[in-house]
Formats: structure tokens, C-alpha cells, sequence
């Protein structure tokens, strides 16, 4: 802490080794280590500082996805930091408790910092709104998992083998960083904070032996109230948060499986549509401490207010297009009003999945294809799935932070994809 009150952070990125494989090591970067970076937790209305330190070979930025913040600390592709150098954003936290990430977003490279191993997690906590009954003693009935696909090398370092249409898949999966992972609990409910934090595969989660579970956060923060579901579905970028139950001594593994993207059986393959693989194990203790049965309402928002809508807007994702038109640093794409809400109608018409990223917001999904979500994607969000073919409309409310010269970014989450330039600047004015 500052003497301005201020919760303070660094962040240094740096090349380094990491030993995935029991016999070779793989050359990774990370922040403050190797691989990946640490779980950075703030509680709202708390101010943050954060030093990015870059000691890469490269340029780099650390964008705080999820964070409602002014557009000059968002540290997209505006916010580069030079090798060697320091970025010292600052802003007061003021969102819903959630599971946000940070990662790097320098146009061009972002597919291949994050796969090297730059991103992590940035929890938002609120103890006010917590409901009681709901897992939140972090490492203990509260976890992360954060799920990355990649390939090895022989010589142990990571194969970045032909793209996918996709991007960059693999066929060996990391959960914080480790391959071949699996979780002792301890409780008989345990809270999963699930981030896809892979370039282009989508994951279908659901658990080996058919076990339900209940969503109770999306992207942006709690639902309403649990959702029941057997699969939570996550494209790159999407988060969900999940409690799920363990009877003592039981081994369960947290699985993906086959969904649909709407293409081909081939073309799916590489985008994750045909998975089975196998993400994390489970090995419940002879005895689990008793947890208690979870709320029947959680703090999420009711309906979204339709009342005053400032604007209608199209996006259609087409190859690497938003509306026929690729990154252009120096091009505004979309002024929006503070603090008016708006609707975006985001169309893939495109015969390849994409997703649909909106920095410095939390939207709200009002139909997919004309119908409402399914309950575990009404809640908060900041990223929609949009497979081949799909539309959704979004009731997007804009906050109060306008500059008229500093852009946020929208963009496809898939990280090749963005890199490629299926990304748009707004600003709020
Ligand atoms: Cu996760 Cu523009 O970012
Ligand atoms: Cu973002
Ligand atoms: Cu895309």
C-alpha cells in the first residue's frame, strides 16, 4: 500500500524455463516467474497501481480485461511499454466482484506473448455483496483454473505447428500452468473459477461421469441466481464460475466435449468443436469438511434496462473483417455517449467461429440467433461466443470515462484473429 491509500502491484515480464514435462524443460515467459504471473485480488472501491516492468526482448502491454477503467490504463495496443521499460497505470476498482485476467496486448504479437506464457488472473472481490453459502476461502474451496491448450516440442520447448483456421491449438493441456494436473479438496463444494485463457480453441466443460453443476458468475461477475447445468461452454477470453460437489474419496475429472461450431468435422477439429480431452482430476479426501448448500439468489442484475436506448448498432465478423474493416490505429471506428446504453448487433456471417470482446464494459447478451440465452449467459459478460452463422444482441451500457482521443479496443478473442486486425477502436465521449 501507497501512502495515497493505494493497493500497490508490479508486474515484471521476463523470459524464463519451465519444467512441464517430468525430463525437459521449456523455455516460457511470465510475470514475476516463469509462467504465467500472479493472482492479483483488489476489493471494490479500492484504488490500484500496478508497475508493468518490461524485461523482455520485445515490446509488450498488460491489458486488464474485464476492468472498468479510463481508456489511457487500459493497456491496449496505445499502452505499449518498450523493453526495459515501466508503465505505471493507476484506477479506482468500481465493478462487481469477478474473475478478470490480465494479459498482453501489443497489435501483431498478443497470440504469441500469451502462448509463451504472459496472462493472469485479477480477482475483483466485494465482501459486501458476497452471499453467504457461496465457496470463497481462495486455495482452499476457491480455485482457479485456467485452461491453455499447447504442443511440445521434442526438445521440450512449445510447437507452434501449422495454425488452425483458428490459430494456435495443441493437443497437451496446462490448468495454471501445469500439465497433467490434478486437485486435492478438501470441502464437499468447491468454487472454479474457469478462464479459457487459450488463442483459439473453445472448450465444452462438463465433468467424466455426467455431474451436474451450478454456473453462479459469468464474465463479468455473479448471476442472479445458480444456474443447473451438466456443460458450461468457454471461448477464449470467457470465464465462468462454478460449484460443484464431491462426495469423499471420489476421483472426477473436469472433461471437454464435442460441441457444436457449425463447420465441418474437419474444421472443427481444429477449433476444439470434436474435443474430449481431459483438463483436471479431482481427488476428493476420505473426508471433506461440510460446505453449505448454495443460495438461492445470488447479487447479479435482474433485467436490463431498455428504457433510454442512444443507439443501434451493427457489427458483422467476416474473415478477419468487422464490418469490412481491419485495425486502423489511427481510425475511430464508433463514438459512443458516457454513460448511455447501447444496442450492438454482432453477427457472424462468416463460415468460421469468432467471439465477440468489448473492453472497459460489462453487456448483457438479450438474444442468441433471436432466442434469450441460456441462464449462465443472462448474467454480466464482456465476451460472446459467436459460431458460424450466429447472431447475438447486445444491450451495452457505456461508462462515464470519456476521452476523445484515447480509444478502447472491440475485437474477435481469438487471438490469431486479432492479431490479423478483426479488431475496432471506440470512444467515449
Ligand atoms: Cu482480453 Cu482486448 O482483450
Ligand atoms: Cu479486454
Ligand atoms: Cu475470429
Amino acid at each position: 500500500r501507497s501512502s495515497d491509500g493505494a493497493r500497490v502491484f508490479e508486474l515484471a515480464a521476463a523470459e524464463g524455463s519451465t519444467q512441464f514435462l517430468p525430463d525437459r524443460p521449456t523455455p516460457t515467459w511470465g510475470y514475476n516467474g516463469s509462467y504465467l504471473g500472479p493472482t492479483l485480488r483488489a476489493t471494490r472501491g479500492e484504488k490500484v497501481r500496478i508497475a508493468v516492468v518490461n524485461r523482455l526482448p520485445e515490446a509488450t502491454s498488460v491489458h486488464w480485461h474485464g476492468m472498468h477503467l479510463p481508456a489511457g490504463m487500459d493497456g491496449g495496443p496505445h499502452q505499449m511499454v518498450a523493453p526495459g521499460g515501466t508503465w505505471t497505470p493507476e484506477w479506482v476498482v468500481n465493478q462487481p466482484a469477478a474473475t478478470l485476467w490480465y494479459h498482453p496486448h501489443p497489435h501483431g504479437a498478443t497470440e504469441q506473448q500469451v502462448n509463451r506464457g504472459l496472462a493472469g488472473l485479477f480477482l475483483v472481490e466485494d465482501p459486501e455483496a458476497a452471499p453467504d453459502g457461496l465457496p470463497r476461502d481462495y486455495g482452499r474451496d476457491d480455485f482457479p483454473v485456467v485452461v491453455q491448450d499447447r504442443n511440445f516440442a521434442k526438445d521440450g520447448s512449445f510447437h507452434d505447428g501449422p495454425r488452425a483456421l483458428t490459430g494456435l491449438t495443441g493437443n497437451s493441456i496446462l490448468v495454471n500452468g501445469t500439465w497433467n494436473p490434478h486437485l486435492a479438496v478438501s470441502t464437499e463444494a468447491v468454487r472454479l473459477r474457469l478462464l479459457n485463457a487459450s488463442s483459439a480453441r473453445s472448450y465444452s466443460f462438463g465433468f467424466d461421469d455426467g455431474r451436474g453443476f451450478a454456473v453462479v458468475a459469468s464474465d463479468g461477475g455473479l448471476l442472479a441466481a445458480p444456474a443447473a447445468v451438466d456443460r458450461v461452454l468457454l471461448s477464449p477470453g470467457e470465464r465462468a464460475e462454478v460449484v460443484v460437489r464431491f462426495a469423499p474419496g471420489e476421483r472426477v475429472e473436469l472433461r471437454s466435449f464435442p460441441h457444436e461450431l457449425g463447420m465441418t468435422t474437419a474444421l472443427a477439429n481444429g477449433a476444439g468443436g470434436n474435443d474430449t480431452l481431459s483438463i483436471l482430476q479431482f481427488r476428493a479426501a476420505a473426508r471433506l469438511s461440510p460446505s453449505p448448500e448454495l443460495p438461492a439468489a445470488l447479487p447479479g442484475p435482474g433485467a436490463p434496462d431498455l428504457s433510454a436506448i442512444a443507439a443501434t448498432r451493427t457489427f458483422i465478423l467476416n474473415g478477419r473483417h468487422i464490418n469490412g474493416r481491419q485495425l486502423d490505429h489511427n481510425r475511430i471506428d464508433t463514438v459512443v455517449g458516457a454513460g448511455t446504453t447501447e444496442i450492438w448487433n454482432v453477427s457472424n456471417t462468416h463460415n468460421q467461429p469468432h467471439n465477440f470482446h468489448i473492453h472497459d464494459v460489462r453487456f448483457r447478451i438479450l438474444d442468441i440467433d433471436g432466442a434469450p440465452p441460456p441462464p449462465e449467459l443472462a448474467g454480466l459478460k464482456d465476451t460472446v461466443f459467436l459460431p458460424v452463422r450466429a447472431s447475438a444482441r447486445l444491450a451495452v451500457p457505456f461508462g462515464n470515462y470519456t476521452d476523445a482521443a484515447m480509444p478502447y479496443m472491440y475485437h474477435c478473442h481469438l487471438l490469431w484473429h486479432e492479431d490479423e486486425g478483426m479488431m475496432g477502436q471506440f470512444t467515449v465521449v
